[in-house]
């Protein structure tokens, strides 16, 4: 990339080069640590090697092995600064009344040290230290009482983000063998999304099979596909879900990939049963997880429309919503349904749990704008109303 520049650009790059060693010292970088930093950060632009070789601009994030200096993209924040000369009073001006911590962050910056950081700010900056401090507090907290419920709240948030607030999964990238080598132990990511989450989201995922009274659950299995074609190419079993009717082979692909070594990463997507009743497949029963809120599973049903009126669906449901409060540990079970499926709210009632929403032609179904029903139990009410479901 710097072919062809004078001798001038030559020695700047050379000075670079060396500061980075002088800064991060000789570490190997692995084939994957070098993948990595190619998609994530650009190659020096030439136009901005005098300002790194006068300090007035980060160093780079990396060297490659072939002598690349690789470099977060800061367009936007020389942008918004008026220029390379105004970015450190620009910059200080995010921590007004923290003299000591800004001239640290800001050293940081122009080693440039930022490499978690997907987007290389101010902002994103202090919303890492934010939230690693918000999952600090409530990890102390759940340590003493990993059921309490506010700093299950906080933690959820810190790490997966929430409504409008983007979590630490979200500003931090994946961390390399080579950082964790300069910087002498694990990254924000290690400690605050990877091991939180080994620490306190662990899901117990039942033994299957389950037995109730008249049906097995169990995983659906290769040999499913037949039998479920038969009501997928029946317009009233689709009439209120979101996939039109499917032919044969696409059940029967579906099915694979449900059964399949490649199945969705259970139990941290949630968990699918299939309903069988004196050895015939009549349904599904699922778990997922709302949105990144580990905190809150959605229930879903299908019951084939043979095996419909006689209570099926509800005896699966209610193991499922046992499951989701014993065995996955949320304090929140929802359901989603379109509002002119009757029978479906019909299970949601049964089932113990109240309408918190009706929504008004609030999503597009089937060629029709279309209402929708929210449902929702929390772990209390379902302590108070549940029947006696052993899982
Ligand atoms: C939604 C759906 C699962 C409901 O099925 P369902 O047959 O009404 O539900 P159940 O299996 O729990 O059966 C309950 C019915 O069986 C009756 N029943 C008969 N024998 C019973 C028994 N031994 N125990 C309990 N209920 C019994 C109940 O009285 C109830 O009937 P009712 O509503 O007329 O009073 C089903 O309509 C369906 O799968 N539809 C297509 C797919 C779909 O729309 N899924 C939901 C997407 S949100």
């Amino acid at each position: 990339m710097f072919d062809g520049v004078g001798d001038d650009a030559l020695t700047a790059l050379e000075t670079v080069r060396t500061r980075f060693r002088e800064v991060n010292g000789e570490h190997p970088m692995t084939a994957a640590d070098e993948a990595h930093v190619r998609e994530h950060f650009t190659p020096l632009p030439p136009e901005q090697l005098p300002d790194i070789a006068a300090g007035r601009l980060p160093l780079p994030s990396y060297l490659l092995a072939d002598g690349t200096p690789m470099v977060a993209d800061l367009g936007d924040v020389i942008g918004a600064a008026g220029g390379v000369e105004h970015l450190h009073d620009w910059f200080v001006e995010f921590w007004p009344d923290d003299p000591t911590t800004v001239e640290a962050e800001w050293d940081t910056f122009m080693a440039g040290h930022h490499v978690c950081l997907r987007t290389v700010d101010p902002v994103s900056i202090r919303q890492v230290t934010r939230m690693v401090e918000q999952a600090r507090a409530a990890v102390a907290v759940l340590r003493d009482d990993p059921r309490d419920e506010l700093a299950q709240g906080s933690l959820g948030e810190a790490v997966d983000g929430g409504v409008g607030v983007t979590g630490l999964d979200g500003l931090v990238l994946p961390t390399t063998a080579y950082d964790r080598l300069r910087f002498g132990g694990p990254s924000i990511r290690d400690l605050w999304v990877d091991a939180v989450r080994a620490e306190f989201h662990r899901p117990q995922p039942p033994q299957l099979p389950i037995r109730t009274e008249r049906l097995t659950l169990r995983r659906t299995l290769p040999e499913d596909a037949a039998v479920r074609a038969k009501a997928w190419a029946d317009p009233g079993f689709v009439e209120y879900l979101l996939l039109p009717e499917q032919n044969l082979a696409e059940v029967t692909f579906d099915t694979f990939r449900r059964s399949g070594p490649d199945a969705p990463d259970e139990p941290h997507t949630g968990l699918g049963l299939m309903m069988v009743h004196e050895g015939t497949p009549i349904g599904n029963v699922v778990l997922f997880y709302d949105g990144a809120d580990r905190t809150c599973l959605e229930i879903g049903w299908t019951l084939f429309p043979w095996a419909a009126g006689r209570g099926f669906a509800t005896e699966a449901a209610r193991v499922a919503m046992a499951l989701a409060f014993e065995h996955y540990g949320v304090r929140r079970v929802v359901a989603n349904l379109d509002a002119a499926n009757e029978r479906s709210a019909a299970m949601c009632e049964r089932l113990g749990m109240r309408r918190e929403a009706h929504k008004l032609a609030d999503f597009w179904s089937k060629g029709r704008w279309t209402d929708s029903y929210e449902y929702a139990i929390l772990r209390e009410e379902w302590e108070a109303k549940r029947s006696d479901v052993q899982v």
